[in-house]
């Protein structure tokens, strides 16, 4: 089957670097700018690269891989490009496929193939690709062909309801954007106090954190002051926090009362 791509975004081209090795040929690479377009078909070798004002009909599977905030536009003037075969996705964590609006009465297989995986860096997103679980979701012919998408990436995936996908989303921001939140507020205290080994010493705590969730369960992984029972000191970093960062002077008792729940549990 052929997998047409539009936008050349960092997640189609991880996807279909793994999916072109597999059963699936890459068809038309689409870019608002033919060189990106032929760039990205380079980086693939396989592809046709145009952009949208040429002529081209699109067929089998349309990846349309652009901000969530133009999916719908995207999808609006392509419409007329797609053939009668076709399914289409898109990759957002937030929207579902109801954006694809008369994908059903059209015939189309719809749907939305989530990975929840951070393509910051294209190299690292490659390697850890084949062991990402993805978040699925669609009409029944695109679930259906979905499924065998991500079967041949990963074979890892979840099938989520429209309803939940922005709660589901949600999800993912707490446990993977909040935490580079939290750790830039970790690296400011190193930087503040002349800590030496931030890079070796914090993501390797993370990563045992990660592991224990993994392993025991959220409520079995939390250790520290709060799970002890050391209320002297969750008051005195409370203080240094306050004095470090006025302006989120709350998030550290806010977050206090949700280790409590934990540890209540
Ligand atoms: N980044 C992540 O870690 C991540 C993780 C999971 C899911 N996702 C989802 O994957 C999708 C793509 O995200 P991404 O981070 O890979 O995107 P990206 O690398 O920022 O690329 C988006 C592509 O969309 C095209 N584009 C940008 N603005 C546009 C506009 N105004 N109109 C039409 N096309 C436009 C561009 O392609 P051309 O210049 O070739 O037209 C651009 O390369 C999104 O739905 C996102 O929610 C992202």
């Amino acid at each position: 089957m052929f997998i047409n791509v539009v936008g050349t975004s960092k997640v189609s081209l991880v996807m279909c670097k793994v999916l072109a090795k597999k059963d699936f040929s890459i068809g038309y690479v689409i870019s608002r700018s033919r060189e990106r377009a032929s760039a990205f078909v380079r980086k693939i070798g396989q592809g046709n690269p145009i952009s949208y004002d040429e002529d081209f009909l699109l067929r089998d599977i349309v990846f349309i891989s652009v901000p969530d905030s133009v999916i719908s536009s995207v999808y609006s003037n392509l419409k007329e490009k797609l053939s009668a075969d076709v399914n289409i996705y898109h990759f957002s964590g937030f929207l579902s496929s109801d954006i694809f609006e008369d994908a059903d009465e059209r015939g189309w297989g719809r749907g939305s193939i989530h990975p929840n995986l951070s393509f910051a860096d294209e190299k690292i997103a490659f390697k850890l690709i084949e062991k990402c679980c993805f978040g699925i979701e669609g009409n029944e012919k695109g679930l259906d062909l979905a499924r065998k998408i991500v079967q041949q990436i990963s074979n890892y995936w979840v099938e989520i309801t429209p309803q939940a996908k922005v709660a589901y989303h949600l999800a993912a921001v707490l446990a993977s954007n909040f935490n580079v939140g939290l750790a830039y507020l970790a690296k400011k205290l190193y930087d503040l106090y002349g800590i030496n080994g931030f890079e070796k010493i914090i993501p390797s705590l993370m990563m045992s954190t990660s592991k224990n969730i993994s392993t025991l369960g959220v409520e079995s992984s939390l250790t520290g002051p709060v799970a002890r029972g050391d209320w002297d000191v969750v008051e005195n970093e409370g203080k240094l926090f306050e004095n470090c960062f006025p302006k989120y002077k709350d998030l550290y008792m806010l977050m206090i009362e949700v280790l409590k729940e934990i540890k209540e549990r």
